[in-house]
């Protein structure tokens, strides 16, 4: 895949791999990684479960349109990890289409997630029954994962080393 001058933006679930990879991907290309939650918390000088807690979901959402738009605008090319929900707001879905960036979806079975978030606790939204929450999210989601995908990788079973060749190729 040509990413030569724009962006790269890995959209996919919580647990899809999208921060590793993107530091991966950033390091073999030379780039920076803009991790959409590292941005917000940086920002706000508190945890994503903080700002969840405090001041709620749609609070949220509002700094991670403001940073998606933030990332999008950077004229130095670079990877962006778009954390799981971007794709909710059909403002943030406009912004990727309307960027020149390249979109890649990550995309892993539910259950391969519920394995990779089991020892993180940095997640609220899967503080309870981690496995029915992120089967309902990803048949919630999966469409619009797919409607800002120029490409689908799926991440199942492989190394990080074979996930970036995939995102590369
Ligand atoms: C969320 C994904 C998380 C974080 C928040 C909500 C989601 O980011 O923004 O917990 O709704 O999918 P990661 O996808 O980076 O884990």
């Amino acid at each position: 895949m040509n990413v030569a001058g724009r962006h790269l933006v890995l959209v996919g679930m919580m647990g899809a791999g999208k921060t590793t990879v993107g530091r991966a991907l950033a390091l073999r290309l030379g780039r920076q990684l803009h991790d959409s939650d590292a941005m917000i918390e940086k920002r706000e000088g508190r945890t994503v479960r903080e700002i969840f807690s405090d001041d709620g979901e749609p609070a949220f959402r509002a700094i991670e349109t403001e940073v998606l738009a933030e990332a999008l605008v950077d004229d130095e090319p670079a990877v962006i990890a778009a954390a799981g929900g971007v794709v909710l707001s059909e403002a943030n879905r406009a912004a990727l289409r309307a960027s020149n960036a390249r979109v890649v979806w990550l995309r892993a079975d539910p259950a391969v997630l519920v394995e990779r978030v089991k020892s993180a606790g940095h997640r609220p939204l899967l503080d309870d029954d981690p496995a029915a929450v992120l089967q309902r999210m990803y048949t919630e989601r999966e469409s619009l994962y797919r409607e800002v995908a120029d490409a689908i990788v799926t991440v199942d079973n492989r190394s990080i080393n074979d996930v970036v060749e995939a995102v590369l190729r």
